[in-house]
């Protein structure tokens, strides 16, 4: 089974969360943009509107006939699927690898259910391998790095990338992330960040994992 195999097997899974008639949250990256697929193949008429993290997965949202609503519209939603970079066991997770972090947590904030979908390689025990992405606003990007590396990482600039929000990411490696509630609440009171890919304080509550034997699931 491929990897893409996986990740779709997992998508495929979370369509029987969405209730049809509803709105629903949608995040960014190449699982989920399996799960539009599907979205658009089998809840075709069914899905009322999306809250979308990012301007790709709106334009994919489009191209299946799903409106593309904001957020202010609709307030809380019932559930949000979106994919991830590494989960932990107790299913806090870091995300941002596609760049869409800051919307992405906008809207997992805004959801009674966040379902999060990946192949099995993203479960891991201590976070921190996958280098954690913090979005800045450029002008504090030495300020924020400085900070950065006094919590004990190496940030690193991703080169050519700005944000959908016109800001910056900064991937920081070397980090063992053994008490990640801590670290989330650590970089966001630094000034000049506007979020950092940890979701920890805000987890998922059910993580779906393809893997070479179909799927399972992880509930919080
Ligand atoms: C996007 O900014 C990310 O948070 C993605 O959810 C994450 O990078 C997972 O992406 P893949 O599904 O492409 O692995």
């Amino acid at each position: 089974m491929t990897p893409e195999d996986k990740k779709r097997n997992a998508a495929e899974a979370a369509i029987d969360y969405v209730k049809p008639g509803s709105t629903i949250g949608v995040g960014t990256g190449s699982t989920v943009n399996h799960f539009i697929d599907l979205l658009g193949e089998k809840m075709q008429g069914k899905v009322n509107s999306a809250v979308s993290s990012s301007e790709a997965s709106s334009e994919r949202l489009r191209s299946h006939g799903i409106k593309v609503v904001d957020l202010n519209e609709v307030g809380e939603l019932d559930l949000y699927v979106d994919g991830a970079d590494e989960s932990n066991h107790q299913l806090q997770l870091i995300k941002g690898g596609g760049g869409a972090l800051t919307r992405e947590k906008i809207v997992a904030a805004a959801s009674a259910v966040f379902v999060c979908i990946a192949d099995e390689s993203k479960l891991v025990t201590t976070l921190g391998a996958f280098p954690l992405p913090v979005e800045v606003v450029p002008m504090a990007r030495g300020l924020v790095i400085g900070a950065l590396q006094g919590l004990g990482g190496d940030p690193r600039l991703r080169e050519g990338f700005v944000t959908d929000n016109g800001n910056q990411i900064l991937d920081v490696h070397g980090l063992q992330i053994d008490d990640p509630i801590d670290m989330e609440i650590r970089i966001n009171q630094i000034v000049g960040v506007v979020c950092v890919g940890l979701f920890a304080h805000r987890p998922a509550d059910v993580l779906i994992l393809g893997g070479e034997d179909g799927i399972r699931s992880i509930q919080a």
